[in-house]
């Protein structure tokens, strides 16, 4: 085993100097699935608000909401059709309200959804600006004439066809939509379009909620000309047209005429960004965002042969990869600060996918990862259920799903004569429906989310893994992640120390280094579900544990240390390790 260890990353900032957010843990409540109040089967905000002790009780302090805006739910609000509406299903704009003051009441802040890049097409602009080629609305929007041929081929995410052109033949022209076709992607260049979104978030900020989260961001600037992609070339081609010409220039006007007036937390949603990109995004002398959510964990992909240690390593996916990629993202953070996540509304559940979710080690495994994404350096960002261990649902029909994402890629495959039912294999484990099934509060009808039929179906595994059951019993995933919680706060230190990644290439273990001014972290989490040993390149004399997974701690005397199958373990290293190996000394 390699011990060649990665540059650490030093934080520039003294403790008063920073800001709340990278101490804070970003719950990520989807709101459609926390908690139904008024019995029709979907959740809503009251729902939430009766549910804040809960999340307060857990140590959570910041709350981001999925789009809770007017909505016709093509794709479950990622296509607004009134940004200073409620939608519907969720409530009123008074519950809105009452949910903010009680948040705040308790310290809780909360960060809402904007989509930016795209509106509903039951937008008033969209239905205004689909009428006719000199509409004022027209510019609002993306267009290709149709004079000019056929538009350069642009992939959507979620289309039928996969095509991002859809004809309008009011306006002889086909319109743009990255996404799917109820969603149009706005004209970024055009400055009234730019004024009205910014006139948007002062509207929320002016409510007095906390901050953004930024879906879709990289995606605003398009180069407008829409050459050709050689697709050879680009295989895939969304990292081709991310990252457009005037993003960065867009993204500072945002900040100088709203951000940069308010204390409020801006996270973009970064598909599609590499680390060195992403450093643009969140550098503090840029005067961008705060924070980018990378896609990282979600671009490794589930491999059958050629891994690292084999099938012997117990582990479906290249875990060597994922610590340099979370390495590199921490690296180029630089005076920035990272982020760090392993599921949300977007991808199957973490226990299911990084984990092991069968009865023997769904509850290890859990906890294993909520040690890895509260002792890694960044602000983590948690989706709502993994606390209790939810796993994937995996669904057998296509007509069981809501999403439509999978119910779009399955008729397209079936058109086209394709393997449904291998799609439907793959959709099992990756489809996003896995992650949106109701949150599992009890054992009762339902599992307690609602007296109704819920909109998506309740994971059977409810009975056994829930709030109501989970609370009660010290040793379950819940009460693990409550006292990982409260342990970073006790510990502030390990919050902002560096880190350092130990055995880089070990196929089994993310082994890495915390080091801050006054304490230093030994953070060793075995991912597979076979044993696995060693040698942490730290001095373990004196090693104070401080958090682990199994009933006991692993011994920590000797040079080597065996880890059982997904076992983690956390401990304070008083002393200085040695200086062997290492790239920089802090102490
Ligand atoms: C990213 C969101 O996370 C996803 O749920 C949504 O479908 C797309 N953006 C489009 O808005």
């Amino acid at each position: 085993m390699k011990n060649a260890p990665h540059a650490a990353n030093s934080p520039a900032t003294t403790a008063e100097e920073r800001p709340w957010w990278r101490d804070t843990i970003v719950y990520q409540i989807y709101p459609r699935s926390f908690r139904d109040s008024d019995g029709d089967g979907i959740g809503d905000l009251n729902g939430i608000a009766d549910r804040l002790d809960y999340l307060h009780d857990l140590g959570i302090e910041t709350l981001w909401l999925n789009p809770i805006f007017a909505s016709p739910n093509a794709d479950n609000g990622y296509d607004i059709s009134d940004y200073r509406r409620i939608m519907e299903d969720f409530g009123t704009m008074e519950d809105f309200e009452r949910l903010l003051r009680e948040a705040h009441a308790r310290g809780m802040r909360i960060l809402l959804d904007l989509v930016l890049n795209h509106t509903s097409d039951e937008h008033p602009w969209f239905a205004e600006a689909r009428t006719s080629r000199e509409n004022p609305y027209y510019d609002y929007y993306l267009w290709w004439p149709e004079e000019q041929g056929r538009p350069p081929y642009r992939k959507s995410h979620f289309d039928e066809e996969a095509d991002a052109w859809c004809y309008n033949p009011p306006t002889r022209s086909y319109y743009l939509h990255y996404f799917a076709r109820q969603q149009p992607d706005l004209n970024w260049d055009n400055p009234r379009v730019r004024q009205e979104l910014y006139d948007i978030m002062r509207f929320w900020l002016d409510k007095g909620v906390d901050g953004f989260r930024l879906d879709s961001i990289p995606y605003i600037s398009k180069d407008r000309t829409f050459p050709e992609i050689d697709t050879e070339k680009f295989p895939d081609i969304f990292p081709y047209y991310s990252l457009g010409p005037h993003l960065h220039e867009y993204l500072r006007e945002m900040n100088r005429e709203v951000l940069s007036r308010r204390d409020c937390l801006t996270m973009g949603e970064g598909s599609k960004v590499s680390p060195e990109e992403g450093r643009k995004f969140i550098a503090p002398e840029r005067h961008e965002l705060d924070l980018l959510y990378h896609f990282g964990a979600a671009d490794i992909r589930n491999e059958t042969d050629g891994l690292p240690g084999g099938t012997e390593a117990g582990i479906l996916y290249d875990l060597p990869q994922i610590k340099r990629m979370y390495a590199d993202w921490d690296r180029a953070a630089g005076s920035g600060w990272p982020t760090v996540y392993l599921g949300n509304h977007d991808q199957p559940r973490m226990v299911s996918r990084f984990g092991d979710d069968s009865s023997r080690w769904r509850g290890l495994s859990a906890k294993m990862l909520a040690m890895f994404l509260l002792t890694m350096r960044g602000t983590p960002c948690w989706f709502a259920g993994d606390e209790l261990g939810m796993a994937n649902i995996r669904f057998t029909r296509i007509d069981e799903y809501d999403d439509i994402d999978t119910r779009n890629r399955y008729r397209k495959i079936e058109r086209e004569g394709g393997d449904t039912e291998r799609f439907l294999r793959e959709q099992q484990e990756i489809g996003r429906d896995n992650a949106r099934t109701p949150y599992q509060w009890d054992g009762s009808a339902h599992a307690g989310f609602s007296t109704a039929r819920p909109w998506l179906r309740v994971n059977p595994d409810y009975t056994e893994v829930n709030a109501a059951r989970e609370s009660a019993d010290p040793d379950s995933v819940l009460s693990f992640f409550r006292r990982a919680v409260a342990l970073r706060k006790e510990h502030p230190e390990l919050v902002r120390a560096s880190f350092r990644l130990l055995a880089p290439d070990h196929p089994q273990i993310f082994a890495y280094l915390r080091e801050g001014e006054a304490a230093r972290y030994l953070v060793l989490l075995n991912f597979s579900c076979r044993p696995a040993r060693i040698a942490p390149e730290a001095a373990l004399d004196g090693a104070e544990t401080l958090l682990h997974n199994y009933p006991t701690a692993p011994p920590l005397d000797g040079s080597t240390v065996e880890l059982r199958p997904f076992e983690g373990v956390l401990c304070r290293i008083a002393a200085p390790a040695p200086s062997a190996g290492r790239t920089e000394a802090r102490e």
